[in-house]
């Protein structure tokens, strides 16, 4: 038997391994930790602009990293106060801007990896809570104005 009847074969088994190997969406991004930093984050985080821990500043960061990485990078991920959310970059997918929270990590005294998609998992739970969180804030504050405009009848 010739090599070319077998050539749907040969491709069939490509197309599995392909699947086999692919990057789960999860883990999608391009960009290094260091890229996303140095394009994005270093805005405030290299003057520490409205208190944000600086870059290489050792004893901010140990109370941040002693959080846990799933729970700083899913707070971080929908906005702390002055930090807006995605680090106001609105085209930054999860995983990048993870490996942006781990590296920053790493250049201020903390050993966190570049996130896998088990932690990734992890951090989407953590901001998914934190989302819950401020939208019930925001629906009390809504239930607030419409007494505000019920009295005001
Ligand atoms: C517009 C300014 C700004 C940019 C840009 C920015 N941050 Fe921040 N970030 C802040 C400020 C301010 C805080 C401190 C918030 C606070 O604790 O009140 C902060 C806090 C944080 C924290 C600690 C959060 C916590 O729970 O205390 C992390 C982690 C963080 N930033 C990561 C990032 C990453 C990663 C990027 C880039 C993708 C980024 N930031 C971009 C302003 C910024």
């Amino acid at each position: 038997m010739s090599f070319y009847p077998r050539l749907p074969l040969v491709a069939l088994a490509l197309v599995f391994l392909h699947a086999a190997y692919a990057q789960p969406p999860i883990l999608q991004g391009t960009k290094s930790g260091e890229q996303v930093y140095k394009t994005v984050c270093v805005a405030c985080h290299d003057s520490g602009v409205a208190h944000a821990p600086k870059f290489g500043d050792r004893a901010a960061w140990a109370p941040l990293i002693a959080e846990g990485q799933h729970v700083l990078t899913g707070h971080a991920w929908v906005g702390v106060r002055a930090m807006p959310a995605r680090g106001g970059s609105a085209e930054l997918t999860l995983a990048d801007f993870a490996r942006a929270v781990a590296y920053m990590a790493r250049g201020s005294g903390g050993n966190w990896k570049d996130p896998d998609s088990t932690l990734l998992l992890q951090i989407v739970k953590e901001a998914d809570k934190r989302l819950v969180t401020s939208i019930k804030e925001q629906q009390a504050m809504q239930r607030e104005l419409h007494n505000l405009t019920k009295t005001a009848k």
